[in-house]
């Protein structure tokens, strides 16, 4: 009976610290991140998502986007992202505190989208790229398929929406 106590207690404790070192010990470090100045007095970033975003995130999760897409630009020694224009500054923590779900990604056989709302200038060449030369075709109508369906709409919503360009108290931009 002792040594059941003994294997209960250390299969409690190999559960246990796992869990506190990964979950709790994260929560304490940014659980509390928030929105924050660029400058003294001035608006806060990230911004508030538009309801119509976060309705096209759902899009994006339904459509396996994230499967060919990232949205982390990776510091100048980590990567080439900077240099290939995915970001102006590496993404941190702060920058995905006000998004409910955090679509990262681990494979990048596209472009990196951290940055892409400011990179999307017009929203008919958002629409262009969600159709991917045919493969996304299906979220539009008409025959020069030039009708974007609600998901097509709410899709590009989110996408213009994904922006990284503003000074973070950790990632300042460079002046
Ligand atoms: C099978 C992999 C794959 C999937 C799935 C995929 N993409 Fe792409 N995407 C790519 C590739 C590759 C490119 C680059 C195409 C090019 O430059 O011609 C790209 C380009 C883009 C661009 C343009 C990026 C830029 O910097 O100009 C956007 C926006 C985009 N994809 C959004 C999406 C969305 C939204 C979805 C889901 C509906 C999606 N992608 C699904 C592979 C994928």
């Amino acid at each position: 009976m002792k040594n059941l106590n003994t294997l209960l207690a250390g299969v409690f404790l190999a559960v246990a610290l796992p869990f506190g070192a990964l979950v709790i010990s994260s929560q304490v470090q940014l659980g509390s991140l928030g929105r924050a100045p660029a400058e003294e007095g001035g608006p806060l970033f990230p911004s508030r998502e538009p309801g119509l975003a976060i309705q096209g995130r759902a899009v994006y999760v339904s459509l396996g986007c994230v499967s060919c897409h990232t949205q982390q630009v990776r510091p100048a020694g980590q990567g080439s992202d900077i240099a290939r224009g995915y970001g102006v500054r590496p993404s941190v923590a702060r920058d995905y505190s006000q998004q409910k779900q955090v679509l990262l990604g681990d494979r990048r056989l596209g472009p990196d989208l951290a940055n892409y709302g400011v990179r999307a200038k017009e929203l008919a060449a958002v629409h262009e790229a969600i159709k991917h030369q045919g493969a996304f075709e299906f979220l539009y109508a008409g025959d020069k398929k030039q009708v974007a369906s609600e998901r097509a709409i709410a899709l590009a919503a989110y996408l213009q929406s994904l922006r990284q360009d503003y000074s973070s108290p950790e990632a300042k931009l460079k002046q």
